[in-house]
């Protein structure tokens, strides 16, 4: 299924088809595809180039790795990420490399590479679902997260599947369209909440 974003300027085919999908094929993905998409999020930005970026993966082809991964999410996101083919959790590291100091970007840092990867997912015909409801605890503990690394993420990934398959609560939001804020509301120049002209004129 498509969904793409209802765009109020024009933006690349790319950014306007990535969504998040709940509903996945039945189909693993090729370790060389996957590989891809971990290579799209080695090239993200990243302040001091410190790449402060660390992924956890399992796939279903391994159930009891994979079993170990959906343990970690919480049991709404557990009723669909369990059909996708791929779980992955991101971690930042939250002190620079090369002088222990905090890195107050980190986090930016491994949002930056998971879009960078959501993006490539995109462009193969994958889609990625991340999530927020895990329990870091658990992951840290399961995958024994070393201190200074926070989990930041979890994300689903795999080729986005029939929405009939789904609950029909979940079906419902699968087929709503997506919306966003317009650039109008967090555009600035000059102080905080003063649109940008360049907004105010298009
Ligand atoms: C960091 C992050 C956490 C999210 N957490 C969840 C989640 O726990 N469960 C879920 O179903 N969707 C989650 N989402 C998906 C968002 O709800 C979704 O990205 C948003 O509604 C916009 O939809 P779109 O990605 O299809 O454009 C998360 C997305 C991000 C980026």
């Amino acid at each position: 299924m498509k969904k793409s974003a209802p765009a109020h300027f024009s933006i690349d085919t790319l950014l306007a088809e990535r969504w998040s999908p709940r509903a996945f094929e039945d189909r693993s993905i090729e370790p060389a595809r996957l590989r891809q998409l971990f290579e799209a999020a080695r090239w993200a930005a990243s302040s001091y180039n410190d790449q402060p970026w660390f992924y956890i993966v399992a796939s279903r082809d391994n159930p009891a790795e994979f079993q170990k991964m959906l343990d970690c999410l919480v049991e709404f996101n557990q009723a669909w990420a369990k059909a996708a083919p791929v779980l992955a959790i991101s971690v930042a590291r939250t002190k620079f490399k090369h002088d222990g100091s905090v890195n107050r970007h980190a986090q930016h840092d491994v949002g930056a590479a998971s879009a960078s990867l959501a993006l490539q997912a995109q462009s193969l015909g994958l889609a990625v679902h991340q999530m927020a409801g895990f329990d870091p605890q658990r992951a840290r503990d399961t995958y024994h997260i070393p201190a200074d690394h926070e989990p930041m993420a979890a994300m689903a990934i795999g080729y986005p599947g029939d929405p009939a398959a789904l609950p029909d609560k979940l079906r419902e939001r699968e087929m709503s369209p997506r919306s966003r804020r317009p650039i109008s509301e967090f555009v600035f120049a000059g102080d905080w909440g003063s649109v940008a002209p360049f907004v105010k004129h298009t």
